[in-house]
């Protein structure tokens, strides 16, 4: 063995010891005579001591420590003494001891890192990072990060084993499942000119498994979709997949509702802000938040005085399908400069403008835009933005879809400026009752809201075909702190339902055939009532690891762009390898 103990381990109870230690030079202080290392592996830090011409450190001893330099990799023998009580380190788990070395032995020296280790790396190039992942995930930040990770899936695993869930692994190589993504896809050499496509998630797969009869199913299931990269988007990620059968959706909710709670309360230092977790019918977080998956760790709820606008002698509210606002509480003195800045930001969102009045004590400033607003119009605004003298009222009067989109931004950057969110705590929230379909307007039909596997609720059944944009579903989502964590939905279950929306969704029945008939053929024989639901593991672990992107909780991520910059992937190949997949690179 290299080591006797971890960097972590040892207490003033070692006192005397003698000891091996290996792991990494974290910093080496040279005092003329006294060198300092700070010797780190995974576990933690130990201070070790080299001391000129004493009896517990030879000569030969002292020239290794003075030859040390940072992230080599060295062995250290010595014997645990307790530090002097005003040497005392209360902040270091092994602060109370250091280790005398009376042998040292460089594993392995190391190039000059090209950032520091010993920060938490905020200060560095994100792509510097990820070319050099092996030494950024060196960094305890990243370290405590994978280790919340593991904490968290390992949980889950218990958590679920104990309910009588199985961990199934479905295929990678497979064929298409959409979740509303582009596909990647992989070219086979065996059958020329066909391909595999990855799984944008085991959709089918866990569908298919209620049909085999598992009943209650689950994976960390990793999932491949080319899209846009977002701060929460990476083209592969890892869900905590699962479906279960004879469920409606309170049960799936009390589930992820239990498992979250009981991490969250037990394992982290979060606190979550109500249990149960609160419900909002989509309608109701568009009409309060503008967003379906709405931060609810403050107020600034939005008011919609559509109907006391409608005749009014302000042309911009008057003429506008929605007129939506919300209160910033003690903005009313923003200056010119703040409110062009929140103005250039609901422009970026697609808004024509932004209005703003200032409540002040004689009630709406009568001033800019409030100048045509009659008496009425004023007492009905006043009375819907539920605000104090010293508030900033701030409007859009457009589409409903801008104004929504603009306000929840804009209550976003509110809700930042005026520091209202509390970083510690978890507020999940269900979003039910979504739409079954958004229309598409550029290709003219209707889309599936959540995919194209989601039951409408039963009473919408009889007017799928005759008015598919009133039908509910049973869909729902899993919000915390303004993400999206999960989503899920209770399924068709029935062939002749399931080839109704995808008629509705314009999928010819031949296509519909060729992509899904293996599903379709399924529910003929006897598949059960199943619902199942999906949270995203990295978000979950993002909030609470308290990081602003799923990089940094996730070991090798692509960046920004979609690459590997690391390995340098992605990578042209070679042409033999192309041929024998009988593909050709066209310009
Ligand atoms: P959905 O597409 O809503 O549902 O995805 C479920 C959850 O996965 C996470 N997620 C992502 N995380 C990181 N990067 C991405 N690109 C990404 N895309 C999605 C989110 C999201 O809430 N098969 C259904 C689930 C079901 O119906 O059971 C599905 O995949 O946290």
């Amino acid at each position: 063995m290299f080591k006797t103990q971890t960097c972590g381990e040892l207490r003033a109870t070692d006192d005397r010891k003698i000891v091996k230690l290996a792991g990494w030079v974290h910093r080496r202080r040279d005092h003329g005579g006294v060198i300092f290392i700070d010797l780190r592996d995974r576990f933690g830090i130990t201070q070790v001591v080299i001391r000129s011409g004493t009896p517990d450190a030879a000569e030969d001893v002292f020239k290794v420590a003075e030859s040390l330099r940072s992230e080599y990799v060295a062995q250290i023998e010595g014997v645990v003494e307790l530090r002097p009580p005003n040497m005392r380190n209360p902040k270091m788990e092994t602060g109370e001891i250091e280790v005398g070395a009376t042998r040292i032995v460089v594993l392995n020296p190391a190039r000059t890192t090209p950032f520091l280790i010993d920060s938490d790396g905020r200060d560095v190039d994100e792509n510097i990072r990820l070319r050099y992942r092996y030494l950024d995930l060196r960094r305890e930040r990243m370290q405590k990060n994978l280790i919340t990770r593991h904490r968290f899936i390992k949980f889950i695993r218990d958590y679920l084993d104990a309910r009588g869930f199985l961990e199934i692994e479905t295929p990678i190589l497979f064929k298409t499942t959409p979740e509303g993504a582009r596909d990647y896809l992989v070219p086979s050499r065996i059958y020329p000119g066909a391909f595999y496509a990855l799984p944008q998630s085991p959709q089918q797969l866990k569908q298919l498994l209620q049909v085999a009869g598992i009943e209650r199913y689950f994976q960390i299931a990793r999932c491949f979709r080319d899209e846009d990269q977002r701060a929460d988007r990476q083209p592969e990620f890892t869900q905590l997949d699962m479906e279960m059968s004879f469920v409606d959706r309170d049960d799936v909710l009390q589930l992820i509702e239990g498992l979250l709670t009981e991490f969250t309360e037990k394992h982290t230092s979060k606190k979550l802000i109500a249990k149960p977790f609160p419900r909002f019918s989509y309608a109701e977080a568009m009409e309060k938040y503008g967003i379906d998956k709405p931060d609810i760790r403050f107020g600034l709820e939005l008011f919609n005085v559509t109907a006391a606008t409608r005749d009014s002698q302000f042309q911009v509210f008057a003429g506008a399908p929605v007129v939506k606002g919300f209160a910033a509480p003690g903005c009313g003195s923003y200056t010119r400069k703040q409110i062009d800045e929140l103005t250039d930001l609901a422009k970026r969102k697609g808004a024509k403008g932004l209005v703003t009045m200032v409540h002040d004590a004689q009630g709406i400033r009568s001033q800019g835009a409030a100048a045509k607003l009659g008496d009425a119009e004023k007492a009905a605004i006043l009375a819907a933005a539920n605000s104090k003298p010293g508030d900033l009222l701030l409007f859009v009067a457009d589409s409903a879809k801008v104004a929504n989109e603009t306000l929840a931004e804009l209550r976003l950057e509110m809700g930042h400026r005026l520091k209202l969110a509390d970083d510690n705590v978890m507020a999940f929230c269900w979003v039910i009752d979504f739409p079954l379909f958004e229309w598409n307007e550029e290709e003219k039909r209707w889309d599936p809201s959540h995919h194209m596997f989601t039951a409408p609720k039963d009473e919408y059944i009889p007017t799928l075909e005759s008015n598919p944009g009133g039908v509910l579903s049973k869909q729902y989502d899993l919000a915390c702190n303004g993400y999206e964590v999960g989503g899920g939905s209770i399924r068709i279950h029935r062939r002749d339902i399931q080839e109704i929306i995808m008629r509705l969704i314009g999928l010819e029945m031949e296509d519909a055939r060729r992509k899904f008939g293996h599903l379709l053929e399924a529910f003929e024989y006897g598949a059960p009532p199943h619902g199942g639901i999906a949270p995203g593991i990295d978000r979950l672990t993002m909030l609470y690891c308290d990081e602003p992107n799923i990089r940094e909780v996730i070991a090798f991520p692509k960046n920004q762009q979609a690459a590997d910059v690391m390995a340098g992937a992605p990578s042209p190949v070679y042409d033999v390898q192309l041929k024998e997949l009988h593909l050709k690179i066209v310009d």
